[in-house]
């Protein structure tokens, strides 16, 4: 006996048992699942080593948590069971390879591939097509009796439509809430004062173990069938994908990404289809669950222990880890805003490694009450910046440290300011913050403003660090020996950048406006001022009134616009960049403009354009691009995979044009 192992043994089953207990009981998990799975692994794999450690009443012996009180108990005559993992290409290889050993054949196997979706596993019992009894997994075999909850989810029939189906047919499949109800549920609870659920799938649980089914009633739930149970005096077609158009066409809901693929390598192909595809989704997804498709292999292949041989569920990296918060850094950006940045110790998630997140303002910081030592929760989903979602307050270290916020700006040591209204706080210090000049410069080179290439945002800081730089003008009397001093520069390199900034020089009046980091001064309003006024001496006269006539300006972009160029030192940086040579074609006149007045919407993939390029050269002519199709719309340009914009452009009757279609208008609209 192997006393170490014992013990970490004893002390993983009972942090296992209260994740369960929370997970399951109270809906109200304190750790995300990925760091339960480990938890679960290792158990398994100090077991497997160790069998002297076995024991009946391990987590590992059972499937899921325990059944309420106040609801009745229902047993799985054909029990609920669970799914294998496979974390990765090899554990789909291994999970292929078991399966040609068992079934003794080296043919290429087809398999059904569908979603993993992240809610509850419930059954549904129809007796001569009538609904008679709704229930939850519970351990697998024993599960709650949820028939008048599962009654209020519109998408769950109370009775089969057509007919063939068995007497007895028990269908299975999963609850759950879309993100999009979940995000309204949530609004609505907050601004009611009350507690906010953590994540969809803890939503979904939480309104099923309802004892009123008002409640319920009042949740978005969905349901989706992806298995059949209990099936007596009646056929099913002999292919799990077959099965599943049969339960469609009696009238319940299967997923619309299902697939049949062959082999292991139409497996990988799927997942990377849907795991780029994941985001885009309407619901959370946690893998691809990928089953043997021939229901008479399934058969041969049976279960061991609490999962089948024929299945398993391939997972996605996990979108939230825990880790430890280890400090805080305030970030002065361009207009002077402080954001508060998490330094974290370095967590794999969301597929790379994250070691900051942002903790967006002082009212955030409030609401998480977060501590510098505190276990956090951090959520990278797609492209979006990895954010802090909660601390995990039972963990709190007895040493963990409140986070202040700064009076004082932590570059310039200037005051800074909390304005009345807003959630930001700011920097006073203007340009003499170099934190400011810094982001300042990094905007105005950027692609989408004066596009300066080679101009990276290290190279700006070392540039203003060491005082090269002090006003934007600065940039275009470079010395190039001086340049080519700098780190990780030398005579190519600085003369290429030297070069871009010449090139830059020639731009266009809409992205002169837009590098000059107005505030909320975006390129949509920069391209409205610039058709508006035409030259920026009329911009320096304009009062707040005239700036409100322009489309999508209000009171406070005016305002922020007005202030701007009131200031004397704004002008003056404005006149040393022209004087440096900065210059752009005259503005083309409205009336000239053939697509004013149009609104376009562009969807899915074109080729032979950027779709900034194809943006730009429509706003060029007049139009207004727009991110979703409405009646309002004029005409869409679908390229290939274009989805359901193009299906609500067609709905609608709108004009949709291929991508060489156009190229010929636009050719045709610009000659
Ligand atoms: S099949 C015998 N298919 O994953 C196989 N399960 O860990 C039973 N799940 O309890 C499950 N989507 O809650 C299956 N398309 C799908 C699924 C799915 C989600 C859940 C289900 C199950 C758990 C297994």
């Amino acid at each position: 006996m192997d006393l170490f192992a014992a013990e970490e043994v004893t002390a993983l089953r009972s942090e296992i048992e209260e994740h369960n207990y929370r997970y399951y009981v109270l809906d109200d998990p304190s750790v995300p699942d990925a760091h339960y799975d480990r938890l679960m692994t290792r158990l398994r794999e100090l077991e497997t080593a160790y069998p002297e450690l076995a024991s009946d009443d391990s987590p590992t012996k059972r499937v899921g948590g325990e059944a309420l009180k106040g609801f009745q108990q229902v047993s799985h005559d054909v029990p609920m069971l669970s799914l294998d993992n496979a974390f990765s290409h090899e554990d789909m290889q291994a999970f292929e390879r078991r399966i040609h050993d068992w079934l003794n054949s080296n043919e290429t196997i087809e398999f059904a591939c569908e979603p993993k979706l992240d809610g509850i596993a419930v059954s549904l019992l129809y007796i001569d097509g009538i609904l008679q009894r709704g229930a939850t997994r519970g351990d697998g075999s024993t599960g709650e009796d949820i028939t008048a909850n599962v009654r209020t989810i519109p998408s769950i029939p109370l009775r089969l439509r057509g007919q063939g189906y068995p007497k007895t047919l028990e269908v299975r499949g999963e609850i759950y809430m879309p993100k999009q109800g979940f995000d309204a549920l949530n609004a609505k609870a907050m601004a009611a004062g009350e507690k906010t659920f953590v994540n969809p799938r803890n939503a979904a649980a939480g309104s099923l173990r309802q004892l009123d089914p008002n409640i319920t009633a009042q949740r978005p739930l969905q349901m989706c069938c992806y298995a059949v149970g209990l099936v007596k005096d009646g056929e099913l077609p002999k292919q799990h994908s077959a099965i599943l158009d049969q339960l469609h066409t009696w009238g319940l809901r299967i997923n619309s990404e299902s697939q049949v693929v062959k082999g292991i390598k139409g497996c990988a192909e799927y997942y990377q289809y849907l795991l780029n595809k994941r985001d885009q989704l309407a619901y959370d997804i946690d893998g691809i669950v990928f089953k043997v498709n021939d229901i008479a292999s399934q058969k041969r292949l049976g279960f061991v222990s609490r999962a089948p041989r024929w299945a398993i569920a391939h997972k996605f990296p996990a979108q939230e880890e825990m880790t430890t918060l280890l400090g805080v850094d305030f970030q002065v950006g361009r207009t002077g805003v402080l954001t508060p940045v998490a330094r974290l110790k370095p967590v794999f998630v969301g597929g790379v490694t994250v070691s900051n997140a942002t903790l967006h303002n002082a009212d955030e910081i409030e609401r998480l009450q977060v501590h510098i030592g505190d276990s956090v929760i951090v959520r990278r989903a797609g492209d979006v910046i990895p954010q802090v979602v909660r601390a995990v307050l039972e963990r709190r270290p007895a040493d963990s440290v409140e986070i202040v916020f700064p009076n004082q700006c932590p570059i310039c040591a200037s005051d800074v300011e909390r304005l009345p209204g807003e959630a930001v706080t700011r920097c006073t210090g203007g340009l003499v913050c170099s934190a400011q000049r810094k982001e300042m410069i990094k905007h105005f080179a950027s692609r989408k403003a004066m596009d300066i290439e080679g101009l990276g945002d290290k190279l700006v800081e070392q540039m203003v660090d060491e005082g090269i730089i002090v006003e934007l003008a600065d940039l275009f009397h470079l010395d190039l020996e001086r340049i080519a001093d700098m780190d990780r520069m030398g005579d190519k390199s600085a003369q290429n950048l030297l070069d871009a900034i010449e090139k830059a020089k020639y731009t266009t009046l809409p992205r002169f406006l837009f590098s000059l980091g107005i505030r909320e001064v975006g390129e949509a309003t920069a391209l409205n001022l610039a058709r508006h006024f035409g030259d920026i001496a009329s911009l320096y006269t304009a009062s707040e009134e005239a700036l409100q006539e322009i489309e999508d300006i209000g009171p406070i972009v005016a305002g922020h616009i007005f202030h701007f160029m009131q200031q004397e030192a704004n002008q003056t940086s404005i006149e040393s960049l022209i004087a440096a040579g900065i210059h752009w074609p005259a503005m083309v006149q409205n009336e000239a403009q053939p697509l004013a007045g149009q609104t376009i919407v562009l969807t899915g993939k074109l080729e032979q354009f950027s779709r900034s390029e194809a943006k730009q050269r429509l706003q060029n002519l007049g139009a207004k691009v727009a991110g979703s199709v409405s009646a309002n719309t004029s005409w869409v340009v679908a390229g290939p995979g274009a989805g359901s914009k193009l299906k609500k452009a067609t709905e609608l009757d709108i004009e949709v044009l291929d991508e060489d279609q156009f190229a010929i208008r636009l050719a045709e609209l610009e000659s």
